[in-house]
């Protein structure tokens, strides 16, 4: 038995924030930017859009691509809630009409799609559900201080999301092994300081006015995390590989978070995959957390660059510190062009 890749889908919010766009409000470049990091543009909520909105979008694409309409259980990773309480899973499989189904959030910030398609195969191991759609949306532009050169170019906003069924392990699509871990005393590489229970009881009360701005706002040292990040993807790429039993050889993609192109090359490096199996979007879209792998895999299986047959490895870190890897064979599935 195993989980299986049914459906896939994604969708990116309307606007756009190029690089220029932050250039006339920032002390930064176009040229900066894409040096650095590998991105031109990012999507960006606005008017009200929440994580939920992106969430049902790319969770209804992906039911059409499986040819669903019902499911046994609803999954949202999200590191950017449009709530604090409560988990907006159970409204996503409302407002798609799936009924009272078993629905969650998890946060697992940029990792928190691998997280995500370990805890619903394990709904499927379980015999909790038989099929899942899990998504991974985020509107963490929200979280981001829109002055802070160092961290406002770097995020996007975005869902994307699949369907899993129950399987067999030797089918296309069934997801292997994973391997999962973590890193809590370096949590405060990347942090959002305000709005959670040790701010909240501060003070003897909820002390909202004694709160700085800036606090309500991502706090990221970008250079440890970038050491931090290859060391991690790497090391986890290569713990699935040896656990599935494939070499670096039998991997005909890889496609890894997207939180700079300088990362995903130097994990590839040390990997010793070369370039062109190394899947990248980062230029359109930026870092979107639980959202980058699969809207990753989206756009290069809707391109055609991802067939039925190809063998792919997904790894993601990102903050904790967290990261997970896994491998599957890509199966025929329709994945469709975002927006
Ligand atoms: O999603 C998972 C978690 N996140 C990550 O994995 C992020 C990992 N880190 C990174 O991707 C990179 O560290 C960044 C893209 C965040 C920064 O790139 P960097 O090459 O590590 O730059 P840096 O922070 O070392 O800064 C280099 C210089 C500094 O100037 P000085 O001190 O050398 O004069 C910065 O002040 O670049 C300056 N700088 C900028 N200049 C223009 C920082 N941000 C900007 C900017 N525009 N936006």
């Amino acid at each position: 038995m195993a989980a299986v890749l049914a459906g896939i889908g994604g969708f990116l919010p309307p606007r756009v924030v190029t690089n220029e766009d932050l250039s006339a409000t920032l002390d930064t470049s176009d040229e900066w930017i894409r040096t650095r990091t590998g991105i031109s543009e990012r999507r960006v909520v606005s008017g009200g859009t929440s994580t939920g909105d992106l969430a049902v979008q790319a969770g209804a694409r992906a039911l059409r691509s499986a040819g669903v309409d019902a499911v046994d259980a609803v999954v949202v990773a999200t590191t950017s809630p449009e709530r604090l309480c409560p988990a907006v899973a159970p409204e996503v499989a409302s407002r798609l009409g799936l009924g009272q189904v078993a629905a969650f959030d998890l946060t697992s910030a940029c990792s928190g799609f691998l997280y995500g398609l370990a805890a619903s195969a394990g709904l499927i191991a379980s015999g909790a559900a038989d099929t899942v759609l899990f998504i991974g949306a985020e509107a963490f532009t929200t979280l981001v201080n829109p002055q802070d050169r160092s961290t406002a170019p770097i995020f996007g906003d975005g869902a994307g999301a699949v369907v899993l069924r129950r399987g067999e392990p030797d089918e296309p699509g069934a997801l292997g092994p994973f391997d999962l871990g973590s890193d809590g005393s370096l949590a405060d590489l990347l942090a959002v300081p305000a709005g959670g229970s040790r701010q909240r009881s501060a003070d003897g009360g909820l002390g909202h006015g004694a709160v700085p701005t800036e606090d309500w706002y991502l706090r990221m040292e970008g250079r440890p995390l970038y050491q931090q990040a290859v060391e991690h993807m790497t090391q986890s790429a290569q713990a699935v590989l040896k656990h599935a039993d494939w070499s670096v050889a039998d991997v005909d993609w890889f496609v890894g978070h997207q939180a700079n192109v300088r990362i995903v090359r130097a994990v590839a490096e040390e990997l010793e995959l070369p370039e062109e199996r190394v899947a990248v979007n980062i230029d359109r879209v930026g870092n979107t957390l639980s959202a980058s792998v699969p809207l990753l895999l989206n756009d290069i299986a809707a391109r055609g660059d991802l067939r039925p047959g190809d063998r792919v490895l997904l790894s993601a870190f990102g903050a904790g510190l967290s990261w997970g890897s896994t491998v599957l064979v890509w199966p025929d599935i329709t994945a469709v062009a975002v927006n």
